[in-house]
């Protein structure tokens, strides 16, 4: 059996869970009462404006329906409520990346998110149930954005700043938003860069956008459009501090986030009010353990579901001081990280498995020159952390002093679903442990739809509805029904399914293996390879393209393109090719998406029904030897072709 590691004695003395017989207390008491349970946390960690009258609503599952019949505002749950005893409490600690610093209270955030929440509702005309969208630097005014549209009931959808203009204007037309919010641009390794040309150019084409908002962080010089574009910085200094907040009912949309799924384009995850915020806030609370006096640091952007989540709404909820960066830990050298973690005493430090390998191939000694002592828990997420990451992780910057919690969830799922309690739980290197009390997961067989055996690989499921989760595909109810409740039946009831494979081990701990469907990981970045494929077919001499994933040292998997040409006298110029492909992803979605290798193949291995073996491609992608059978292939000479060609 492998070495668990158990909990600092110390920081687990006095913690919310303490060891793992209360673990298995709340786990059983969720088991035994669910919506007990559930009623009892909601009404505990909630403000309501009305109460709830109802816990959980099934009758039309997949849709659910949790508290219904209460109103509450998740901005007053993140800033109000906290005015009576944290007022002058750090709510935000802002590091830019040219090393500035702004601190911002509680007090001030309060006022800081009612006048932007003035700005929009009076100078933008927007109300409860607009759309509008983010698109923003790392910088505080993307946290105020959001949460002024969660004072006036708007529902925002952040799109990440590394996306594209056509990525972009795709997400601005799907949700049908009415105002975009935006920076000039900001700083990435201490040189400026630009955000607004990049709406600019999605705005060219006729879209439902009536207004920009543009927060000037750099102060380039940018294209203003008269009566559509307006500088904040001008608009915010005459806008009253106080706004009141709507009554939100639990179930109205509280953001949408764009994420790629197996087919099509990005779908729009729309997340509800209460239950969103009732566990960003209890999983801040359990995972993490902050406390009152504690500095929590978590490096995700707000473009990701991270960001929303363990940036913004999870610590807020809870009255804690969260840290943002505009930087790159890796900026300007591999202690920038490490040197804000001595800087601001940071307690918690929760990142990506991507940055932990850059920063530990960069400066493996690193962190011992600088203090590291106030760190108490360290955080993992995005995909599966390799054990050398994680050794490094426990031992080097954890001093093997602190927990390492490798969480796992996704945009869907909120806040964490599977996740080591760092408190209580013992912890083995690259494992998600188990799921958090109140969540009902499974690995389950996708065939039978019964749990699997210890060793045996199957699906990640949760059976039961939790506040927390997807409420729909934003204005598309049969592809949230196929998504995430087609794959697996338990006891003949649609389950949801996460899109991932797991495993058991002898303690019943889960280990999450990787996507089962044709979505890649890349440095933590979500892409769907339908997606990839569909850029790199609009370049004009693409005939046809198949996209794998192939492992990657750094960034977990990267982009590996089997691209057939239409003119059949070869490639020309590869280079060339290579450059126009490399060009049109990057128009289409953003360099987050581009290619590490591009092969120009004669054809692709397919059935003689025309459907690609992929896994073929991944294969051959690995430099695996071709094991299976290739006989039934329309064309098995293929398969050799492809060899000699890569490993040219
Ligand atoms: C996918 C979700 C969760 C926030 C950031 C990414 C993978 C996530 C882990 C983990 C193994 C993980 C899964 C999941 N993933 N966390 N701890 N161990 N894999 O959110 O973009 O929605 O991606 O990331 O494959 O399905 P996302």
């Amino acid at each position: 059996m492998q070495q668990l590691f158990k909990p600092n004695k110390a920081f687990a003395k006095d913690a919310r869970i303490k060891n793992m017989c209360e673990y298995e207390e709340l786990a059983e008491w969720a088991k035994e009462d669910y919506e007990g349970f559930w009623e009892h946390f909601a009404k505990e960690k909630l403000d309501w404006i009305k109460p709830f009258e109802n816990v959980l609503d099934e009758s039309n599952a997949p849709f659910v329906k949790w508290f219904d019949g209460g109103k509450l505002n998740v901005a007053t749950q993140c800033i109000d409520r906290h005015l009576d005893s944290r007022k002058n409490k750090a709510a935000i600690i802002f590091e830019g990346d040219r090393g500035d610093k702004q601190i911002i209270t509680y007090l001030e955030l309060y006022y800081n998110v009612n006048r932007f929440a003035n700005l929009l509702k009076n100078e933008f005309n927007v109300k409860k149930g607009d759309r509008v969208v983010i698109y923003m630097p790392m910088i505080p005014e993307a946290a105020y954005a959001m949460l002024a549209c969660a004072r006036i009931g708007a529902i925002h959808s952040v799109v990440f700043g590394g996306f594209s203009a056509e990525a972009l204007r795709d997400r601005i037309e799907d949700a049908d938003a009415k105002v975009v919010i935006t920076a000039d641009g900001a700083y990435r390794k201490g040189k400026p860069y630009m955000l607004k040309p990049v709406v600019d150019k999605a705005l060219e084409e006729n879209t439902p956008i009536e207004k920009v908002l543009v927060v000037q962080r750099n102060f380039e010089d940018i294209e203003w459009v008269s009566g559509r574009d307006y500088s904040y910085n001008e608009l915010i200094t005459s806008q009253a501090p106080v706004c009141e907040a709507e009554a939100m009912e639990s179930e109205d949309p509280l953001f949408l986030l764009y994420t790629s799924g197996s087919t099509g384009k990005p779908k729009g995850v729309q997340h509800s009010q209460a239950g969103y915020i009732l566990w960003a806030q209890m999983t801040m609370e359990w995972v993490f353990d902050v406390k009152e006096n504690d500095t929590y640091w978590c490096t995700a952007d707000i473009g990701w579901i991270t960001g929303h989540t363990y940036i913004v709404y999870g610590p807020l909820a809870m009255g804690a001081t969260t840290v943002m960066f505009e930087g790159v830990p890796t900026y300007p050298d591999a202690g920038r990280a490490w040197k804000m973690v001595e800087e601001y005493k940071i307690n918690q430090f929760y990142t990506a498995p991507t940055a932990i390998r850059v920063l530990h191939k960069m400066g493996e000694d690193e962190p011992k020159k600088y203090d590291l002592n106030s760190l108490k828990v360290l955080g993992t997420v995005g995909e599966p952390i390799d054990p050398p990451a994680w050794r490094w992780y426990y031992e080097v910057v954890g001093n093997s002093q602190c927990s390492i919690v490798d969480t796992y969830w996704q945009t869907e799922t909120g806040g964490h679903i599977i996740s080591p309690i760092a408190s209580a739980t013992p912890i083995k290197p690259a494992c998600a442990t188990l799921p958090l009390p109140g969540i009902m997961a499974e690995i389950l067989d996708p065939e039978t739809g019964e749990k699997v055996e210890v060793g045996q690989k199957g699906y990640m499921c949760v059976t039961r509805p939790w506040p927390s989760q997807i409420r729909n595909v934003w204005g598309d109810e049969q592809r949230y029904k196929k998504s995430y409740y087609g794959d697996v039946k338990k006891d003949g009831k649609a389950v949801y399914f996460t899109g991932d494979g797991a495993v058991y081990d002898e303690n019943g701990y889960i280990t999450i293996t990787g996507r089962t469907d044709d979505v890649i990981n890349v440095s933590g970045h979500r892409l769907g390879t339908a997606e990839i494929e569909a850029a790199i077919k609009k370049h004009s001499n693409v005939a046809e393209v198949a996209v794998v994933g192939k492992p990657h040292d750094i960034k977990g998997e990267a982009i590996f393109a089997y691209v057939v040409l239409k003119s059949d006298n070869g490639v020309a110029d590869e280079v060339e090719e290579l450059k126009a492909i490399n060009n049109t992803i990057k128009q289409e979605i953003g360099n987050i998406a581009l290619c590490d290798d591009i092969i120009f193949a004669p054809g692709l291995p397919k059935t003689r029904s025309g459907k690609i073996m992929r896994r073929i491609l991944r294969s051959l992608a690995k430099g695996e030897a071709i094991t299976q059978d290739i006989s039934t292939l329309e064309d098995p000479s293929i398969v050799a072709k492809l060899e000699a060609l890569i490993q040219s």
